[in-house]
């Protein structure tokens, strides 16, 4: 039997536009959510992102603060641009779109990032939190993918779920959510033994590899759940996950879809993030 197609964009239109009356009430209180996107130079996918943020923000009135800088940027200079939004009370979140060119230090620039406004939770506190069980801004792609989850009524007690992929991004975090759901977690990565048979135990398989079609349709525990993270394209030009979508939704219980799947969770998410952080401003 095919898999129930896992719709992405439904989800996140509800979050967003239950988000949309949060962010008319933080109007009402004098206090309009603020999202600072930083782009440094002109990664053609890393333009798209930040567009389709930037159009998300404008759609539930939040502001949204472009910072668009060429990739000659010094280490120093980015940081100066991290200071001064950090100390400017309009901006709630900060958002530094990754990748950043080689001369460039992420680890620096996620650290720089007051705690209080990493609407990505890429920072050390927030991963912090997650690790602890404590409140705190949980990463996007990973939240989404919960969600989605949720939504479809998966429920991960007691379930195996198997995540493909041990990025600070998505796989790890992402385990985590899975944990705290109560599901036994196995983390798969380059050097995993047997990572088919691995999958195959699988009742959830989350993959964010980065690998066009990696995981195969036979890899598949028949009725499980899937969630494909990956956005490549693949030799012939087509947008792919890191799923083989096509025989992985004959077997799959449930499945997301590349795209319309945790794509636009992500942003939902982001988005989410930020209203949190001009609430807490309130509190
Ligand atoms: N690049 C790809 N995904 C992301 C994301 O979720 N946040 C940031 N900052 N950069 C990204």
């Amino acid at each position: 039997m095919s898999a129930t197609i896992i719709d992405g964009k439904r989800v996140a239109k509800e979050i967003t536009d239950a988000l949309k009356s949060e962010v008319d009430a933080l109007k009402a209180k004098g206090v309009t959510p603020g999202l600072a996107v930083v782009l440094v130079g002109e990664n053609p996918a890393s333009k798209k992102y930040v567009a389709s943020k930037e159009k998300t923000c404008e759609t539930l009135g939040i502001k949204s603060i472009g910072c668009k800088v060429p990739d000659t940027i010094t280490q120093a200079e980015l940081l100066k641009i991290i200071d001064d939004l950090n100390n400017d009370p309009a901006v709630h979140g900060i958002l530094v779109q990754l990748p950043l060119p080689k001369q460039l230090s992420e680890k620096e620039v996620m650290h720089r990032i007051s705690s209080l406004k990493d609407v990505d939770g890429f920072g050390p506190d927030s991963l912090g939190r997650l690790v602890l069980d404590e409140p705190g801004f949980l990463p996007c792609t990973p939240h989404g993918c919960i969600k989605l989850i949720e939504a479809y009524g998966v429920d991960c007690a007691g379930k195996h779920a198997v995540v493909v992929g041990r990025s600070v991004i998505v796989g790890k975090p992402v385990s985590l959510l899975l944990l705290r759901k109560n599901a036994t977690v196995t983390i798969c990565h380059s050097k995993t033994a047997n990572l088919k048979d691995v999958c195959l135990s699988g009742d959830i398989v989350v993959a964010a590899v980065g690998k066009a079609e990696m995981v195969k349709g036979d890899w598949i525990k028949p009725g499980a759940t899937v969630i494909d993270v990956g956005i490549n394209v693949s030799a012939d030009g087509k947008l792919v996950g890191d799923v083989e979508f096509e025989a992985a939704k004959e077997r799959a219980g449930f499945i997301t879809p590349v795209p319309g799947g945790v794509g636009p969770m992500t942003i939902a998410m982001l988005m989410y993030n930020t209203v949190e952080a001009a609430k807490n401003m309130l509190k």
